[in-house]
């Protein structure tokens, strides 16, 4: 099982507009989907599960779809509010949530600070994220500590990251058919496993995240290394 899985939750507007709807109608699709997904990875012993919300470079769209988006989380995380608490979720936002209409803000902070102890599950929402504007504030972040160039190693840049703590993803979903990062985890996707799939987010269902579960069981990471053989299947003597 992966601990860290994360998800760049595509094809809300494609879903919406197959239906002959606004590209709205499948961002609030969308949205539901992520409880039967946090709540798979509660079940499953994922241990965080990072979602692609809002990207730096999504400012770009429309402004009504702009804003629709902006109240779509703090809107959620309200629906969700009992889910949260019953079950353990523990809310971070990964960005800069500072650009939110005040009372979205102020939600949305009180949301995390309220479920700072819950231990269940990491749900990470990267909100207003991008992972070259994640690496811009870290280093910014370093140099004001006054952290001194022989001394940044790794270990700190990532401690100098949103994600700090936490494992790096092992396994990135990306649905609604494109093959591409979008800016997402620039840092911590080194060794990530990715799986594709041409299901329009707001289609995804838990039976679809565990076929990708099952995906990443079956593969071999090596992480740069010779490939482990299965005892008995070769030998070196
Ligand atoms: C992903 O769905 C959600 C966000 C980017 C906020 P899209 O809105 O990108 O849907 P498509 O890719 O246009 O279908
Ligand atoms: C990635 O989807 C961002 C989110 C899912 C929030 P996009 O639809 O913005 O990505 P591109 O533009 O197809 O690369
Ligand atoms: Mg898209």
């Amino acid at each position: 099982m992966p601990a860290h899985v994360a998800i760049i939750m595509d094809g809300n507007g494609r879903w919406a507009q197959r239906r002959g709807l606004e590209r709205q109608a499948g961002h609030r699709e969308g949205a539901r989907r992520v409880r039967d997904i946090a709540s798979a990875c509660i079940d499953y012993g994922v241990r965080v599960l990072t979602i692609y919300a809002f990207s730096t470079e999504n400012w770009d769209r429309p402004a009504d779809e702009v804003s629709f988006l902006m109240d779509l989380i703090p809107e959620r995380l309200e629906a969700e509010r009992s889910m949260i608490f019953e079950q353990q979720v523990r809310i971070r936002v990964l960005g800069e949530i500072e650009t939110l209409p005040l009372l979205d803000r102020v939600a949305v902070q009180d949301i995390v600070r309220q479920t700072d102890r819950h231990a269940a599950l990491d749900l990470n929402i990267a909100f207003n994220y991008g992972g070259r504007a994640e690496i811009v504030r870290a280093v910014r972040n370093l140099i004001r500590e006054g952290v001194r160039a022989e001394d940044v190693t790794e270990d700190i840049v990532s401690g100098a990251m949103y994600t700090a703590g936490q494992p790096d993803p092992d396994l990135l979903i990306r649905t609604g058919g494109d093959q591409r990062s979008s800016n997402f985890l620039v840092w911590q996707s080194t060794y990530t496993e990715f799986y594709f799939s041409s299901i329009l987010w707001p289609d995804f269902t838990k039976e679809a995240f565990e076929a990708a579960l099952a995906d990443f069981g079956s593969r071999q990471r090596r992480f740069g290394r010779v490939p482990v053989t299965a005892p008995g299947a070769a030998s070196d003597a």
